[in-house]
């Protein structure tokens, strides 16, 4: 840049009108670097206060794409000791656009791995939400039978038909690749679902269904689901409609799930999850559940209430992996850590968002009725470090990351700070769980952001809290994930003193420094 501005000496100059004009270009120089100056120095005063840079906030044990802007997880599935995630991905700017999936890798859900990015947008539009499969018996053909292929199926918005006033501008293609997900194919006759003239039309989620021996694909249109069959991942034809006059309506309806799961003594049940936005519980984006039978073809809710997977702000359009092997048996979910009300305004400046813990997902019986519980997955506990019992008060010397603790009495207040005045409560009272960001940290980005969120625990008996907290998020969960609230923050120096307000002397915390591996 400065070489620039390498004068020319005047024996050099031809004439008195190249001398002005250089003098003039010169001058423009200088005002413009002036003018650079100027704004570069208010930039790093306003990093200096609040003490943020290129890299604040980067969690230590979420994901997060290297660069750029991160939504929905799509396509997570597990194949020969990989479980791959791809993501809604904009690699050019850190805020919404032109949708890719991006892609890792991991052994354990923990560590991640960044690789290429699998699909780019073409003719057809914009890579939205979807799915992955391993087509094992190669039905699709793209593939054989020594090597199925990994098949995506993934939603194609075509932002000209938008622009233009169209309404069938979503429909549902398809890529294969057959080297582990390192290289990606589209299928030439792309799309293999049209549209059939419904603006919103997306977010495919499928798998093998044992009963109809087909390929089922459950699509979110606008205020329900349509499930889908297909014997080969190419031709499609429509099954059932489920859900326009059940659940929560406060938005729409996108990224759902559907898969079976058995309770702890063999009774198997058929779960279906659908994201919506707006009208979650605490406004903004969210994902509820059912809880049903599949009969390969229609789905019967056990019953008409509204439930949630999650009553915090920030875990939304998470979906669980396909194809983990029935040797571990879980079923593993991940979300997207953010909300559409900020998502786009979240100071960040390298990337933005981090996708949830990856939970194990179980199905539990209340009575007469199933709820889902989710948990942390059992692999988080290689990163954490040795615990430490605090009764009142302490300041630890290194960022928390994970404090539990049994609940003994009916009310507590747990601190979380720095040595800032930045800090969140969790409060506990009368059966309502509150968290409190309003003092979190950096919260001036959106109106709705500094908020306390509430979660009514009254019809449950609270023996243990667990919060797991990393530079950006904290994930509560209540009795290993009977309840769970999930919160983003943005605290300019990592909390490391803690503090709990009890009247049972008894009742201690247990905290466990960071200690990624
Ligand atoms: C959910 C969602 C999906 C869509 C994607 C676009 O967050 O709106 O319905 O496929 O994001 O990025």
């Amino acid at each position: 840049m400065f070489g620039i501005f390498k004068v020319s000496k005047t024996n050099e100059l031809r004439s008195i009108s190249q001398y002005i004009q250089n003098m003039n270009a010169m001058k423009s120089q200088i005002v413009f670097l002036v003018i650079l100056l100027f704004f570069s120095s208010c930039q790093q005063k306003k990093s200096s206060s609040n003490q943020t840079s290129y890299e604040s906030f980067r969690p230590q044990y979420h994901f997060t794409p290297a660069t750029g802007w991160m939504n929905d997880p799509n396509g997570m599935v597990y194949y020969e000791g990989e479980y791959h995630l791809f993501y809604q991905h904009y690699p050019d700017s850190t805020v919404w656009g032109p949708m890719h999936w991006g892609h890792a890798v991991s052994t354990d859900m923990v560590h991640w791995e960044h690789l290429p990015i699998a699909l780019y947008p073409d003719s057809l539009g914009f890579i939205f939400s979807g799915s992955a499969v391993i087509d094992w018996k190669n039905t699709s053909g793209l593939g054989t039978l020594q090597t199925p292929p990994m098949v995506a199926i993934y939603t194609y918005h075509d932002p000209e038909g938008e622009r233009t006033g169209r309404i069938d501008f979503q429909t549902q293609g398809i890529a294969y690749s057959v080297d582990k997900g390192r290289t990606w194919t589209k299928y030439e006759h792309n799309p293999v679902l049209p549209n059939p003239g419904i603006r919103d039309f997306r977010d495919p989620k499928v798998s093998w269904n044992e009963v109809s021996n087909q390929w089922v694909m459950t699509l979110a249109v606008k205020d329900h689901i349509e499930f889908y069959g297909s014997p080969d991942l190419k031709k499609w034809s429509k099954l059932s409609d489920f859900g326009n006059a059940i659940g929560a309506h406060g938005g729409v309806w996108e990224c759902p799930d559907l898969f079976p799961l058995k309770d702890s003594r063999g009774s198997a049940r058929w779960v279906l999850l659908v994201s919506m936005n707006p009208g979650g519980p605490q406004g903004g984006s969210a994902t509820q559940y059912f809880i049903g039978d599949f009969d390969g073809k229609n789905f019967i809710p056990q019953d008409s209430k509204t439930r949630w997977i999650d009553y915090g702000a920030d875990n939304y359009a998470g979906v669980t992996w396909s194809d983990i092997p029935a040797s571990d048996g879980r079923r593993l979910f991940m979300g997207w850590m953010s909300n559409w009300q900020y998502a786009n305004l979240v100071p960040t400046q390298a990337w933005r968002s981090a996708t949830t813990l990856p939970r194990e997902v179980t199905l539990e019986k209340k009575d007469s009725e199933y709820e889902l519980n989710f948990k942390p997955i059992a692999e988080i506990e290689k990163i954490q470090g040795d615990a430490k019992t605090v009764s009142g008060s302490a300041i630890l010397d290194h960022p928390l990351s994970l404090i539990t603790f049994d609940v003994t009495e009916n009310a507590f207040v747990v601190t979380l700070a720095n040595e800032g005045k930045e800090y969140i409560t969790v409060s506990f009272q009368q059966g309502i769980l509150s968290f409190d960001r309003r003092n979190s940290g950096i919260i001036d980005f959106s109106d709705v952001f500094p908020a306390v969120h509430k979660m009514d625990l009254g019809d449950i008996h609270v023996k243990k809290v667990s919060l797991y907290l990393d530079l950006s998020s904290v994930e509560i969960f209540i009795n290993d994930g009977e309840r769970v609230m999930t919160e983003i923050i943005f605290p300019t120096k990592p909390y490391d003193q803690v503090k709990l307000e009890k009247e049972n002397p008894q009742m201690n915390i247990s905290t466990i420094t960071s200690t990624l591996k």
